[in-house]
């Protein structure tokens, strides 16, 4: 692997490199040291990086329709004395093992995975299947496999041993929404907290808005809890927090069920962008801010589809939340191959940043960076707070969609990058950035899981976070297929 190069090809990848990194997970490993290909790990890193993502995609012949229906597995890797040692472990759902009993597939998944026998087999089966596989999160002395349409599933943080679902101790009810989206408070009330939500959705849309210690012994407490009530279908994926709010998108989008019922599609298959629609920002109050007790604000969103948010903060009476805009919803239709898509016909990820001032309720909106890009970080311990630093998987071309190739540095207050690529034939994923103790904004690492098209392997790189220097590149003992998201756990 090697720094960026060809910068500004027209074809940075070939889509049978990309789409070899789907592949069932054959095989689960416990405390397997990973062999230093290049590098070494810096002797700082003490913790935890673990990840979900799909680890199975294909029962008895039949592949999922697309990979976020593939049953979630865990990956740890512990960073002791220079060393890391790999752990992975399927989570164990209710359905996974029905599924594994029967040798194939007995549920709809969310994204277009229909049973065998078309639609007289698939109508009106309207069962979730709680796939566990989208993010990981040690709440309390929890660790977490989270879903965001159900409740999640716990695991021991050391084997990652499946304890089962978990409703938190009775927070949740039974087969609650709970997001697969948590934001790290770094303290704007003096201590850590994980704020987090749930979603339940129909003509009107009702969020729960969790947020629990994350320090001491009050780790995992629940120290706020509200419910708010909005007009609409939501698909609310993730959120963003300041000191005083937490700030969700509402994306303009339409519903269509009847192909999900008839057995046709999948139920996110059934979401499409309004044309010529605005979204709404849908703004609540945190309980400990200066606004708390105050009913939420809505205010017009420009147009585009919105998964993920890279931060937001506050600025007098100005919010500004940072965002990855789409054109369109994202889907793969039900005659597509998700391993052969062109992705030169589904919509890129631009970074853009709203400015929205809450009195006037004007909203400035600004483009980032025009370069296709997903999963965005800046240093958590400025998660709400204006940071100037960011990081992100982008593409290797500065326009247009392809897959994700390139760790990105982006200077949100210049517009200054770096980048670290492994391009042609790897690919990378969600970037985590560990913070120095040092405090300065950009001083730390950053993390990520690549594919290695050409060793048909997966590899953990260490890359400084302050220049993208290649730090160490160590290799995965498994095929692990292009991943979701991810936490760190200091020791
Ligand atoms: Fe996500």
């Amino acid at each position: 692997m090697t720094q960026s190069i060809l910068k500004g090809s027209s074809k940075s990848f070939d889509r049978k490199d990309w789409s070899s990194a789907y592949q069932n997970v054959p095989e689960e490993l416990t405390n397997s040291k990973l062999k230093i290909i290049k590098g070494s790990v810096p002797s700082t890193l003490k913790g935890t990086f673990y990840r979900n993502g799909p680890g199975q995609l294909e029962r008895n012949g039949q592949w999922v329709h697309h990979p976020f229906d593939g049953d979630g597995m865990i990956s740890s890797m512990k960073f002791v004395n220079g060393e890391v040692l790999f752990s992975n472990r399927f989570v164990q759902t209710k359905e996974f093992k029905e599924e594994v009993n029967a040798g194939k597939f007995l549920y709809r998944g969310v994204f277009g995975t229909q049973k065998k026998g078309g639609a007289i087999t698939n109508a009106f089966d309207l069962r979730l299947k709680n796939i566990a596989n989208t993010n990981v999160l040690k709440l309390g002395n929890k660790l977490l496999a989270l879903w965001e349409a159900s409740n999640p599933y716990s695991l021991d943080l050391k084997t990652l041993e499946t304890h089962g679902e978990s409703n938190l101790d009775g927070i949740l009810k039974n087969k609650e929404p709970f997001s697969a989206h948590p934001r790290f408070d770094p303290g704007h009330f003096g201590s850590k907290r994980i704020v987090t939500f749930g979603v339940k959705t129909g003509p009107k849309s009702t969020i729960r808005l969790m947020e629990f210690s994350n320090e001491g012994d009050n780790s995992g407490v629940l120290l706020s809890d509200r419910k708010d009530t909005f007009n609409g279908f939501s698909f609310l994926h993730d959120f963003a927090i300041t000191p005083n709010w937490s700030i969700f998108i509402q994306n303009a989008i339409d519903f269509n069920p009847l192909p999900y019922l008839m057995g046709r599609k999948g139920a996110a298959q059934c979401l499409s962008s309004k044309n010529n629609s605005k979204g709404k920002f849908l703004l609540i109050p945190r309980e400990s801010g200066k606004y708390a007790k105050e009913s939420p604000r809505e205010i017009d969103a420009p147009e585009g589809f919105v998964f993920h948010h890279l931060n937001a903060w506050e600025d007098k009476e100005e919010l500004i939340l940072e965002s990855i805009f789409y054109n369109d919803f994202p889907s793969i239709k039900p005659n597509e191959n998700f391993k052969e898509i062109d992705f030169n016909n589904y919509p890129e990820g631009i970074l853009k940043s709203c400015k929205i001032n809450l009195y006037s309720s004007k909203v400035e909106l600004k483009t980032l960076s025009n370069q296709c890009c997903e999963f965005a970080t800046v240093n958590p311990l400025y998660q709400g707070l204006p940071a100037t630093h960011s990081w992100m998987a982008s593409t290797e071309n500065k326009t247009g969609n392809a897959p994700l190739q390139s760790i990105k540095k982006l200077n949100l207050k210049t517009g200054e990058e770096c980048f670290w690529s492994c391009a042609p034939r790897g690919f990378v994923s969600e970037p985590l950035m560990i913070p120095e103790e040092s405090l300065v904004e950009d001083q730390g690492w950053v993390l990520t899981i690549i594919w290695n098209g050409k060793k048909q392997l997966s590899e953990l790189i260490i890359l400084n976070a302050e220049n993208l220097k290649h730090q160490a590149t160590l290799e995965l003992p498994l095929a692990i297929p292009h991943g979701l998201h991810g936490s760190w756990v200091e020791e």
